[in-house]
């Protein structure tokens, strides 16, 4: 791969100077899901697919940036001055979202740089290769200009970079999953103040597989952004008789009891949601730690239904999907993962019924949809590398 990368960079940007190769994550999340803006829990890990990059200094404030991902485009440029969201400029808007989010916090980059990246992530399916780009040019940039943050801090300043630059208003999960990503283990993160625990993915004879729909979302063009006002309208309301800074304060028995507070029945099934998944998600990483793995894979099912019935973020894709993998031997849970609308579910399969379980999903969900799904055994893997 490296060799391959190192070829690409030279053709593009010349054979002077002196590069380095870097590597961050994508991710999958577990359970615990549209919690991350609640202020509830989440519990992703990282994966070993992710986004590559080849990075060069320029002696320039220029920069120049090219993805083996979009050849067609070419090479993408701008400056390190007055940096703005183009439409024109693509995939690249990720990492020039990345540069201008350093400026804003005040870092200093000396020069512009040549950067290559090639991802191995499947784009728009739900599992992070934009959050994968922003952290892995934050992470170049802090090593080569030797900036001055932690793993957190390069987690918020791409979210930074998401939610002003790109105008998406995703919570902290995927950057931060990515950022501080740990083979062998999950993040149980909790977004209120961003304490977090690793706990080890110990799946026995079980692995993990994602299923890719092919219907393909982008956070920018689905209900994401109304669904977050639709959890801050519920929260106001029950503001009014409940002293909380967010949803995720409530245990469900709270909930219950001042849920009348809320105005709209719609809310009333969002905010609903929100509680009572973070608290699948506390219980889920407790059955995982007592190695209970049946009651984790029930819960991540309470959970799909959860965001089909109440949350309505899945659509008949992934509920099709879902349901197909909930019928086959050995299959430990299954839900849809990552802001829904279409991309990815997670399924916990016995590893020894996997082979048969691709195939039979595969062939239901191509014969109730009329087009293939895709499936991944992915394995964890850790955050951003110097290769
Ligand atoms: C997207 C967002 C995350 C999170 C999930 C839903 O992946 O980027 O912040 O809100 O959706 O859990």
């Amino acid at each position: 791969m490296k060799k391959e990368l190192l070829t690409k960079f030279e053709e593009i940007f010349g054979t002077e100077g002196k590069y380095q190769v870097y590597f961050a994550p994508g991710r999958v999340n577990l359970i615990g899901e549209h919690t991350d803006y609640n202020g509830g829990h989440v519990f992703p890990c990282a994966l070993t697919i992710g986004t590559y990059a080849v990075a060069r200094k320029r002696e320039d404030s220029v920069l120049r940036f090219y993805s083996m991902n979009f050849e067609n485009l070419g090479v993408i440029e701008s400056s390190v001055i007055d940096l703005v969201m183009k439409k024109e400029d693509d995939w690249a808007n990720y990492p020039k979202g990345v540069i201008w989010a350093l400026q804003q916090k005040g870092y200093r980059l000396e020069s512009g740089l040549d950067i290559l990246y090639f991802g191995n992530i499947p784009n728009g399916a739900g599992l992070s290769s934009s959050a994968s780009i922003e952290v892995l040019t934050g992470f170049v940039l802090k090593d080569f200009f030797g900036l001055d943050f932690d793993l957190t801090e390069l987690a918020l300043i791409s979210q930074f970079a998401e939610n002003k630059f790109i105008g998406v208003n995703c919570g902290i999960m995927d950057q931060f999953a990515i950022a501080r990503g740990r083979k062998n283990n999950a993040i149980f993160l909790d977004t209120a103040d961003l304490s977090y625990d690793y706990a080890p993915l110990e799946l026995g004879d079980a692995k993990i597989v994602i299923m890719n729909t092919n219907k393909r979302r982008g956070l920018g063009d689905s209900k994401y952004n109304e669904r977050r006002s639709e959890c801050d309208s519920a929260l106001a309301d029950l503001q009014k008789v409940v002293n909380i800074k967010a949803l995720g304060e409530l245990t469900q028995e709270e909930f219950e009891t001042h849920k009348s507070a809320i105005q709209n029945p719609t809310h009333v099934k969002r905010a609903m949601h929100a509680v009572y998944e973070n608290q699948r998600t506390i219980r889920a990483v407790e059955a995982l730690k007592k190695q209970d793995l049946a009651l984790f894979g029930k819960l991540m099912n309470a959970s799909h239904e959860s965001l089909q019935y109440d949350y309505e973020v899945t659509g008949i894709e992934l509920d099709t999907i879902v349901a197909a993998a909930r019928k086959q031997e050995g299959v430990i849970g299954a839900r849809m993962t990552g802001a829904g609308f279409g991309g990815c579910a997670v399924s916990i399969v016995e590893e020894a019924g996997i082979e048969a379980f691709i195939e039979k999903v595969g062939k239901e969900y191509k014969d109730q949809i009329g087009y293939e799904a895709a499936f991944y055994v992915v394995e964890t893997g850790d955050g951003p590398v110097v290769l």
